[in-house]
């Protein structure tokens, strides 16, 4: 009699995995990750977003963090400011302390980043020469107080020669799933 129960119970356990599975893949939930989210955020807007993003996408998080935090001090508009001198010069280079890790799993990098007047911090320079990103889709999204993200996305792309750009975009700091979900599906990433 117990026989008669259990090969059923059985039997539906099977079919549930098997659709369970087949509802995961391409979605990035089996497995490895395939899309990595990597964001540099100063004062938590783009950290917003950018968590916002990798939930989405189904994406593995990385957050650039400087080697010498920026201070309030650093972010400030004068002259002398860290940030204004950096901005300035094409060419800087600030340093990053943490490593992205199995980069070779990644086929799709999205980076996410504050406008620093009118381009993108320095330290994305950085970490796009970090790595190889031949063959890779990027897809890159700023949050700003106004500006738009296509300056800094064909610096980018100059940087990158050998990426696969996927359209970018700007974002409000209140940037919803709905408005995530929408890009990524018209940027064809995810
Ligand atoms: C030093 C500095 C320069 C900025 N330059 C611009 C700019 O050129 N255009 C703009 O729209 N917003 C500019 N902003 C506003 C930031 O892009 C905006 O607040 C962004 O969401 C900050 O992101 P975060 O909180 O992730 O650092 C600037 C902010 C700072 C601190």
């Amino acid at each position: 009699m117990k026989r008669k129960i259990i090969i059923p119970v059985l039997a539906a356990a099977a079919i549930l995995a098997v659709v369970l599975a087949a509802s995961n893949i391409g979605r990035g939930d089996v497995g490895e990750r395939h899309i990595l989210v990597a964001y540099f955020s100063a004062t938590g807007n783009t950290k917003a977003v950018a968590e916002t993003a990798a939930t989405v996408l189904h994406a593995d998080l990385f957050r650039i963090t400087a080697e010498e935090p920026y201070t309030d001090a650093d972010l400030g508009h004068g002259a002398d400011a860290r940030v204004t001198r950096e901005q300035a010069d094409p060419a800087s280079r600030p340093a990053i302390k943490n490593r992205v890790d199995n980069w070779e799993q990644y086929d799709t990098i999205v980076i996410g980043y504050p406008i620093w007047g009118g381009d993108a911090p320095r330290i994305i320079s950085t970490f796009v020469e970090s790595y190889d990103f031949t063959g890779k889709k990027v897809a890159v999204f700023c949050t700003s107080g106004s500006s738009g993200v296509e300056d800094s996305q064909e610096n980018l792309r100059a940087l990158l020669p050998d990426a696969e750009f996927r359209p970018g975009i700007r974002f409000d700091t209140n940037a919803t799933v709905a408005d995530v979900r929408a890009w990524a599906a018209e940027a064809g990433i995810g």
